[in-house]
């Protein structure tokens, strides 16, 4: 019997226990089984959790477009890969066969190779959520490149940041983007962080939304014209298991944002074991992820894990509450999807709008439903399952990380029995560990702690873009020789786990991780403010929002308090995008420090959401006297 598919909680228990016995052959087989490859691994893992060094299938060849669309051209070539639902329902929806994606992927693939790009060079891919996105990372994926796809509500800043952290050569771009009634000029966002990243060379340019743009010369060309003349075939690359495949950037609890690198073969063979398994995959299912490609969501179950797998995978342009709330339902009912995958902060907003909207609509093609991004509450959790899943599809909370570059944490849908707010059970090959403030493993049963993860995996990422060191100390350092998520999570009398959030300055917003360092250091570039403090308080949409303490410089203090917040959240979003917006500021005259001069964040979150009743030591504090100001100040 194949190990690939998980059939029943016995073979669960069973595979399980083979993948923590024997990884070596556990991974071999499924990695042998289930993809095409140039030259199969001399050793399967080779690892050292001290010096954070992973290698996996280690001098394998492979290129993972072939195994994405190549392999299943003689028996899905006709077979529908993507569907494109634009953001204007009334624009038709587009249906592209494995066979369209070869064609379009290779004439992309050539496209590149003609602007010079070869193996290794990085790209950066700043596309709203249309064809041209997935063919561009696939495209690059075939010749070698690394792709760097930046999301496109990202700020000018922000994109010029991770394009010269990790020196693309080249921006794929579009024109415009439209989400909802809005249309955003993408192409002067990029302009303007061009200003700053010499590196590129090229820019290739989408005709999306027909806004005028302007071109630079020698720099900027329009990217259909050259697809028009290229080639509908091409070679791909023959890859090493650990070629890097991309980049994706994530914030930190401090500094600037960490360019995780994932390689191929690993995250290959991972992300498509998960997606299978975890979406009960079969072959004639419609899958549709509601994230956006340029998160890892949209990387790992947009494109890799279902296209791996032969699967029809949904791309969606547009956003829950255009026209009207109902259109996911809508687009459920029109591409009788069966697997559908979302945000608790899309399932919160959406409760919160009357039960028409989803009752208009017949869900009944739906197998599975499944979150991601931050814990789900129990209300949403309740009507998410059911009045989306009708009490009859599994809801997979699937917990896991950028960091991760596939599901760790999940009900196997039909195996594994579900419970409102846990993650469940580890994946096999997943060895997850609760963690004391002693650095010592929590044995037993209900119990609650730091989450680490105590043994490699496949697609864990192999470093931070040139800067391992920065790699090491975030994830190896704290607990040693474990990787640490950054998490904390509870074990109930089962075994089963229930992610409680971040217990370090990373918030995550409306399932967006954003650290508190870079949104504190665009304040601060406000003329009028010396020192600012972020902590994040619950919102019952977003999950978190961000309130803001903000200490102002003496030229500021007569200001306008409404007009200055404004501007501040303006400059916030210049400097990171609209995500990254404070829903609250106060502003006082000093933050709690301690006496090495740490801000107090654990008090500043309490006051933040309104709970003053125990704010623990407050002894060792420098400044012991702001907490009743800033206590006051909130009343
Ligand atoms: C952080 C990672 C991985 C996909 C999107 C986010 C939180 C993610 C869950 C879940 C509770 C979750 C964690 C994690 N998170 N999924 N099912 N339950 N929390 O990726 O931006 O790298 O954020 O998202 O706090 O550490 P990311």
């Amino acid at each position: 019997m194949s190990y690939y598919k998980i059939h029943d909680l016995e073979n669960y228990f069973k595979m399980y226990k083979k993948s923590v016995r024997e990884p070596r052959k556990f991974w071999d087989r499924i990695a042998d089984e289930n993809f095409v490859w140039y030259q199969k691994w001399d050793k399967v893992f080779e690892v050292d959790m001290q010096e954070a060094n992973f290698k996996w299938f280690l001098n394998a060849k492979v290129n993972i477009s072939k195994n994405c669309i190549d392999r299943h051209l003689a028996k899905r070539g006709t077979k529908t890969a993507i569907i494109f639902e634009p953001n204007d329902p009334s624009e038709q929806a587009l249906h592209i066969s494995y066979n369209e994606l070869y064609e379009r992927v290779s004439k992309m693939a050539n496209v590149l190779r003609d602007q010079g790009i070869q193996k290794g060079d990085r790209v950066c891919i700043y596309l709203p959520m249309i064809p041209e996105l997935a063919v561009a990372i696939l495209a690059c994926a075939r010749i070698g490149a690394i792709h760097s796809v930046v999301f496109a509500g990202f700020s000018s800043t922000a994109v010029s940041a991770r394009i010269n952290d990790s020196e693309c050569k080249m921006v794929i771009t579009s024109d415009g983007s439209y989400r909802g009634n809005k249309t955003i000029d993408l192409k002067v966002i990029v302009d303007e962080a061009l200003e700053k990243s010499p590196c590129v060379e090229k820019v290739l340019v989408v005709k999306r939304t027909n806004t005028p743009v302007t071109m630079k010369e020698g720099r900027d060309i329009w990217l259909q014209p050259l697809l028009d003349e290229a080639m509908g075939t091409s070679v791909a690359e023959i890859m090493d298991a650990e070629d890097p495949l991309f980049i994706l950037y994530t914030s930190g609890s401090t500094g600037k944002p960490k360019g995780m690198l994932h390689t191929t073969a690993g995250y290959m063979v991972y992300t498509a074991y998960t997606f299978k398994n975890v979406f009960n995959y079969e072959e004639n299912d419609v899958f549709w992820c509601t994230a956006d490609i340029g998160w890892i969501t949209g990387h790992s179950y947009i494109l890799y894990g279902p296209l791996l797998n032969g699967a029809t995978t949904v791309i969606f342009e547009g956003v829950p509450s255009y026209p009207d709330f109902s259109r996911f339902w809508e687009v459920i009912q029109k591409h009788q999807i069966t697997q559908f995958y979302t945000a608790p902060t899309a399932i919160r907003a959406l409760a919160k709008e009357s039960l028409d909207y989803v009752q208009k609509f017949t869900l009944n093609s739906l197998k599975v439903i499944g979150s991601v991004g931050e814990p789900i509450n129990e209300e949403a959790w309740h009507w998410y399952n059911d009045h989306v899943g009708g009490k009859r599809c599994p809801l997979v909370d699937t917990w896991w990380q950028t960091e991760t570059g596939a599901i760790m944490i999940s009900p196997i849908p039909f195996v594994t029995p579900t419970k409102p707010t846990y993650a469940s059970l580890p994946l096999p090959g997943i060895q997850p560990v609760l963690m004391d403030e002693l650095r010592n493993e929590i044995e037993g049963n209900q119990v609650n702690g730091s989450l680490c993860i105590k043994f490699p995996w496949p697609s864990m990422a192999r470093t931070i873009w040139g800067d391992h060191q920065r790699y090491k100390e975030t994830y190896f350092t704290a607990f040693p020789g474990k990787y640490f998520t950054g998490d904390g999570a509870l074990r109930d009398e089962v075994g089963y786990y229930r992610i409680t959030g971040r217990v370090d300055d990373v918030v995550i917003v409306s399932g967006h991780n954003l650290g508190t360092a870079p949104i504190e250091d665009a304040i601060n570039e406000h003329p009028a403010v010396a020192e600012s403090a972020i902590v994040g308080f619950p919102h019952d949409i977003k999950g978190n929002a961000l309130y803001a303490f903000i200490i102002l410089k003496e030229s500021g203090e007569g200001r306008d308090k409404t007009n200055l917040s404004k501007e501040i959240n303006e400059m916030i979003s210049n400097q990171i995008g609209p995500i990254a917006k404070l829903d609250k500021i106060q502003f006082v005259s000093g933050l709690p420090k301690t006496r090495s001069g740490k801000i107090m964040r654990r008090i500043l979150r309490k006051i933040a959401e309104g709970d003053f009743s125990n704010f623990g030591d407050t002894s060792t504090l420098l400044n012991p006297e702001i907490v009743e100001e800033i206590k006051e100040g909130k009343l």
